[in-house]
């Protein structure tokens, strides 16, 4: 299956902060078992590789992918984590480059026109837009559904459970990523049911709307 696909069904992808690694696992099991089938797990925390590897040994049908990557670096080790794909939240050429040459899936992040048309020109059509509220909102992505018929994005940044909806009735909306699907404090006091139900819920509601 390729990216596109994996990241679609559902259209829906938790990120992650996580700071202690025995939490990596419960976590995982709580959003799989909410209906999840992807995970974003941010390389804002020193264990955040360490977790991508043990996610994707112990979840074979997980698609778990490094966020935040900011540095060359960080694409080789998230390539020797095991990562499914990695994502950025800007444009670097050179990071793109570097993606395709490890042959890792790679989302660059885009908040503007400009480098929306430079991804154009180097034949990369799928794009997280980020910070997403804070950069025009499902707004602006409807005036790029007018301008570039081939870009399809990932949004995230200010999505949650009561806009993710004017997000994926868009057509160039692959799909939506956000932390509220396993917040930080629910996190920390181990409220793995109250994760799942998290999960279960927002998906129950994409399906009705
Ligand atoms: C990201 O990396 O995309 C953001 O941290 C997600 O933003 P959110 O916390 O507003 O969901």
């Amino acid at each position: 299956m390729s990216i596109k696909e994996l990241l679609s069904h559902p259209p829906v992808i938790p990120l992650v902060t996580l700071h202690h690694i025995e939490d990596a696992r419960p976590l995982a099991q709580a959003l799989i078992a909410g209906g999840m089938t992807s995970i974003e797990i941010t390389l804002r925390t020193p264990i955040a590789l360490a977790c991508t590897t043990l996610m994707r040994e112990a979840f074979p049908q997980l698609t778990v992918g490094v966020g935040n990557v900011l540095e060359q670096e960080q694409l080789h080790a998230a390539k020797k984590a095991g990562a499914h794909f990695a994502a950025s939240p800007g444009f670097a050429p050179e990071l793109l480059q570097l993606a395709s040459v490890l042959d890792l899936p790679y989302l660059p992040g885009v908040m503007t026109v400009s480098e929306m048309m430079q991804a154009r020109y180097l034949n990369v059509s799928l794009l997280k837009f980020f910070p997403a509220e804070a950069a025009g909102g499902d707004n602006f992505l409807r005036l790029m559904q007018l301008v570039f018929s081939d870009l399809m994005f990932v949004a995230s940044g200010g999505i949650h459970a009561q806009n993710i909806q004017h997000y994926l009735s868009l057509s160039n909306v692959l799909a939506v990523g956000g932390s509220w699907l396993a917040p930080a404090d629910l996190i920390a006091v181990r409220d793995w049911t109250a994760i799942s139900e998290l999960a279960a819920s927002t998906l129950a509601r994409i399906r009705l709307d």
